[in-house]
């Protein structure tokens, strides 16, 4: 048999040329759960195991940034009590990892509008992330009541109150400002993003940030997502040509050249 299952894909990447920064949008914890006739609580249980995976996978490698979309502002109109559950989970899960994040030198950063996290959450997250701040191997960063649109309102809000203040002109408003202006501030772009569970849309993610993104979708549910299933992705990855709007010769030539 030659399924994708019993292809090892880490072996088939070429580590010279990994992305510097994956994103994911982990989605499909609740169908997961039902599908076994489980509450939807049981999926997301369920998806810190795969977070786990694609985490421990990507420092295994050698990719510097990991950020997963852990919870939207649209997600603040769940159910309260899937809510509830979901900041729960958040708290324990941050409490439980830090361990693991000192042990293999990663760094936990969070981006999104976490003030408007309960108090408990935002407290155990400005720890971890302050004991972490050194690690160096790579960034996990977790998109909490995280909106794209929001990230980019408030990036335009900040950048009228400069102009006003006489602090920036407007041809000084650049890309660069924009990018300065957004949470993900200093990061890399990600190159490749990488939805689970058949959706083939944002949902309100990184919208600056995915400009030029190569976007991966796959089948499979969060819960069921493995190290096997990112480096999968990845090698997709690297078997694509990104033309950032020139043609393949041109592409070709710079290869050749460099
Ligand atoms: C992703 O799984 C987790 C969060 C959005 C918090 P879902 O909860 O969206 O699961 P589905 O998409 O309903 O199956
Ligand atoms: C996107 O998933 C948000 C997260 C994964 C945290 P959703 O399940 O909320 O997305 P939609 O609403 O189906 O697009
Ligand atoms: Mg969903």
């Amino acid at each position: 048999m030659n399924t994708s299952e019993e292809i090892a894909y880490k072996e088939k990447i070429d580590t010279t040329r990994l992305p510097e920064h994956i994103a994911i949008i982990m989605d499909g914890n609740g169908r997961w759960a039902k599908a076994q006739g489980k509450h939807r609580i049981f999926g997301h249980k369920n998806g810190v195991k795969a977070v786990r995976e694609v985490t421990e996978g990507c420092a295994e490698i050698g990719v510097k940034h990991l950020t997963l979309y852990a919870f939207s502002t649209e997600n603040w109109n769940r159910p309260k009590m899937e809510v509830s559950a979901l900041m729960e989970l958040l708290f324990l899960t941050i409490g439980k990892e830090i361990k693991t994040l000192q042990k293999n030198n990663i760094r936990l950063n969070a981006i999104g509008h976490i003030h408007s996290l309960p108090e408990s959450n935002r407290k155990a997250l400005t720890e971890v992330m302050e004991a972490t701040k050194n690690n160096t191997r790579m960034t996990l960063t977790l998109a909490l009541s995280y909106g794209s649109r929001e990230e980019l309102t408030e990036a335009a809000k900040k950048i009228a109150i400069d102009f006003k203040a006489g602090r920036i002109t407007l041809d000084e408003i650049s890309q660069q400002i924009m990018g300065d202006h957004l949470y993900t501030k200093g990061m890399p772009d990600p190159e490749l993003m990488i939805r689970t569970s058949g959706e083939h849309r944002i949902s309100n993610f990184l919208l600056w940030q995915l400009a030029y993104t190569e976007l991966y979708f796959t089948e499979k549910f969060w819960p069921e997502f493995t190290k096997n299933d990112l480096y999968q992705a990845i090698y997709d990855f690297q078997n694509r040509e990104r033309r950032f709007g020139m043609t393949s010769e041109q592409i070709n030539e710079q290869l050749t050249n460099n």
